[in-house]
């Protein structure tokens, strides 16, 4: 090949320049379902019961704290593991619904959100080569977290029907190599939860091993029919071996907020800080004190279960005289449905169908699935105002 000389060497040739893309570190990532289903949303004017987020604001009295914060001049940077208040309000709350103390100094950190917490959890804690088990259908970011990691990523299903966690398949599943397992609950997308005899099997699956649990808590405050949360802290065995992850946005309606907790014992937060001050290294300092200031009184989070009890209620009333066939919602902002009476359309063409002509947005529960299994499921989400849900229903019963 012979090299022809630019007639003029001064003008470098930037008609064609050239972008060099890696090798793609999550080939199999593309844009999710909750992004599409949003979108159809918005093209079709549809009410939007598909991605998880409240349509109504947080308390005034919150909002205000935080303004208040911002107007006194705490805005700039705060200390790495989380404004103290914070930290301390967070560990006076879990002491007294668990009973498990845990330092704020050492083992409390805050977080951009839960999804940066457990990606920090697992980016602190898995090794190429480490194992971490993941209960399938799952939330979408614990695989490409994994991945990012290097870790293998072990799928187990809960129980087809009844999303119960199938304890022979976990245990068959955990191995030497078995770095972490992560559990959810209560648990999106099946709106079950784990109860305290759930924990004590697990923590007996894991006694002999030196696997951890990163337990997402997010909706620890969405348990209803007065069934208590059963959180790993709870859990003194568990506890032992536990990152707990919280999430602010979802205990006080405000998600675009992004922040959440990490609690674990003192050597596993040691390890989990090093990552975070690098990834990072801070979450907004005005949130954080409106927060603690906020959570001097526990009556938001202890009304928040009555609260979306009563939406979840409503919106199963509506669905009772439909053709959807009601899965329980023991818990979280969910409710799943079996549409197979009406259609036998694959889940996502389903939820496309109807957005699109019902005027409803929902997401497949294949979508939670790495194989995106048929099973005739959507999920709809009631953390909406009564005037959405109703809407929603209006439209669900006409067909
Ligand atoms: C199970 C689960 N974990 C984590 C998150 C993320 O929480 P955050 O918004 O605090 O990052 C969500 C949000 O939908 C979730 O459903």
């Amino acid at each position: 090949m012979t090299f022809e000389p630019s007639t003029n060497m001064s003008v470098p040739n930037l008609a064609t320049p050239r972008t060099p893309v890696p090798p793609s570190r999550l080939p199999k990532v593309g844009t999710t379902i909750f992004t599409v289903m949003s979108a159809l949303a918005t093209e079709h004017g549809a009410v939007n019961l598909g991605q998880g987020f409240p349509d109504f604001d947080g308390d005034p009295k919150l909002i205000d704290a935080v303004a208040d914060a911002m107007r006194s001049g705490l805005n700039q940077y705060p200390p790495m593991a989380g404004v103290p208040a914070l930290r301390q309000a967070v560990s006076d709350k879990i002491e007294r619904l668990h009973g498990r103390r845990y330092d704020a100094g050492s083992e409390i950190t805050i977080t951009a959100g839960a999804t940066q917490g457990i990606l920090t959890a697992i980016l602190a804690i898995v090794s190429p080569g480490d194992e971490v088990i993941v209960l399938e259908p799952c939330y979408d970011s614990y695989v490409p977290n994994i991945e990012l990691a290097g870790g293998t990523v072990v799928r187990v299903a809960l129980k087809a029907g009844s999303f119960r966690p199938d304890f022979d398949a976990i245990r068959a599943a955990v191995s030497s190599r078995t770095r972490a397992i992560i559990v959810n609950s209560p648990h999106n997308p099946s709106a079950t939860i784990w109860r305290a005899a759930d924990m004590a099997t697990l923590a007996e699956i894991l006694r002999p091993t030196d696997a951890l649990l990163i337990s997402d808590e997010v909706y620890e405050h969405m348990v209803f029919d007065g069934e208590p949360h059963a959180s790993a802290a709870a859990h003194p065995e568990l506890a032992a071996r536990s990152f707990v992850v919280s999430s602010f946005g979802k205990t006080y309606h405000v998600t675009g907020w992004k922040v959440g907790t990490v609690v674990a014992p003192a050597p596993l937060t040691a390890e989990f800080r090093k990552v975070h001050q690098f990834n990072v290294f801070t979450v907004n300092t005005p949130m954080q004190h409106g927060l603690a200031a906020y959570m001097a009184d526990p009556a938001p989070y202890l009304q928040l279960p009555a609260f979306y009890q009563r939406k979840r209620d409503l919106f199963r009333a509506g669905l009772a005289s439909t053709r959807f066939r009601l899965l329980p919602s023991e818990g979280s902002y969910f409710q799943c449905v079996d549409y197979s009476a009406i259609s036998s359309l694959p889940e996502e063409d389903f939820c496309r169908w109807l957005t699109a002509e019902v005027g409803v947005a929902a997401i497949p529960l294949a979508a939670f699935y790495d194989d995106k299994r048929n099973q005739g499921l959507a999920r709809f989400c009631f953390a909406k105002r009564d005037e959405t849900l109703n809407t929603a229903l209006e439209r669900l019963a006409r067909i």
